[in-house]
């Protein structure tokens, strides 16, 4: 609009063209202010420090008798008329603005259509991962997390399963068209992950998808969720593994009482191997959920076996740990009491917003 200062070394006459300039522009300028933003904005650059207006009256001292006599008045008109101008047009826009807020309270429609607004939460497989998680981290353990397209030696070969061993046959694999991978059929691929990848001591965690080509019933599905927990240090024994879980299960229950037994279980890269169960919340003479034998199979676990240590170059003679993978799908089913696996991957709307 002008150039600051622009007063110095500027003719007489030139300054009254100036300041009837000034005057249009300011009108422009004030026909074009919607809001009370804007109207600061517009006295700041007429009025405020740094204006034309303050500048030249600020150099009213070094004028002549005559000029002071001119343009005195000049100035301190526009400086008037353009204050009272910016008080109507603030008064105005306050008007104008509870004039709508008031039209607008008038004018609300109680019948109205009103879209339907639901608020989105957790799925309750995130939400279990999530608590796992959580408990897992406040005992020192570390979250892991790895490829669901794995390698036939990191799922079966690296956890002492050769390629003829029968316990293959307890998890039918999908078998990729790339040779040698597979979809995991458990997250103890990530013990091996882990082993190789890591200094000792060690303590992870790491659930994950994991998938089997199996007919699918209340119990059971072709994609489900599972966690790997394994801790490898000198001097590891088979009550730190029960004292974990204890401590696990009575956080995630929020429970000091928990009926649970242990077992003998074969897998073959623990030994000794334990399946630890829980009774079966959902009934007391048996349900679809526990096959009718009041027990739920929680924990299979164990010391991991010599053979996986020295594999994946660890020392069996310094070293020991214990390993566990539970099922995270079964787990979330006891927390919420949930009676059907198929429902988790449903999408129905009715049973995801329960959670
Ligand atoms: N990976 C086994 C399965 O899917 C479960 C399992 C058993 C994991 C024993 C372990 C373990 O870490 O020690 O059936």
């Amino acid at each position: 609009m002008f150039e600051e200062n622009a007063f110095l070394g500027v003719d007489m006459p030139d300054l009254k063209d100036k300041i009837q300039n000034l005057k249009n522009e300011f009108e422009v300028d004030l026909k074009n202010v919607s809001n009370l933003r804007e109207l600061d904005d517009l006295k700041i650059k007429y009025l405020g420090k740094k204006s034309l207006v303050t500048d030249l009256l600020g150099q009213i001292k070094n004028f002549s008798v005559e000029e002071k006599k001119e343009f005195g008045p000049l100035i301190n008109q526009f400086k008037i008329e353009a204050d009272n101008s910016i008080e109507e047009a603030k008064a105005q826009i306050i008007f104008k603005q509870t004039q709508s807020e008031n039209f607008k309270k008038q004018n609300f429609d109680v019948s109205a259509y009103q879209p339907n607004i639901t608020t989105g939460t957790l799925h309750p497989l995130t939400q279990i991962v999530r608590e796992v998680e959580d408990i897992f981290i406040s005992m020192g353990y570390e979250v892991i997390d790895g490829p669901e397209v794995e390698s036939e030696e990191y799922n079966f070969e690296a956890l002492n399963v050769p390629k003829d061993h029968p316990a293959r046959d307890m998890q039918d694999t999908f078998w990729l068209d790339i040779p040698g991978m597979v979809l995991r059929t458990q997250t103890s691929s990530m013990q091996v992950h882990a082993m190789r990848n890591k200094s000792l001591p060690l303590a992870v965690i790491s659930p994950g998808k994991v998938f089997r080509q199996e007919s699918t019933d209340a119990t059971h599905d072709y994609v489900f969720m599972q966690c790997e927990g394994m801790l490898i240090d000198e001097n590891v024994n088979i009550s730190n593994l029960f004292a974990t879980l204890q401590t696990f299960l009575k956080t995630l229950f929020k429970t000091d009482s928990l009926d649970i037994r242990i077992r003998p279980g074969f897998f073959p890269f623990v030994e000794p191997g334990f399946e630890i169960d829980m009774r079966c919340p959902f009934c007391k003479n048996g349900c679809s959920v526990c096959k009718r034998s009041t027990w739920i199979e929680l924990f299979p676990g164990g010391m991991i076996h010599p053979n996986v240590l020295r594999i994946n170059g660890i020392d069996p003679e310094k070293y020991s740990g214990f390993a566990f993978g539970f099922g995270l799908t079964r787990l979330a089913m006891l927390k919420y009491n949930i009676d059907d696996i198929r429902l988790f991957y449903g999408g129905n709307i009715k049973f995801l917003n329960q959670f």
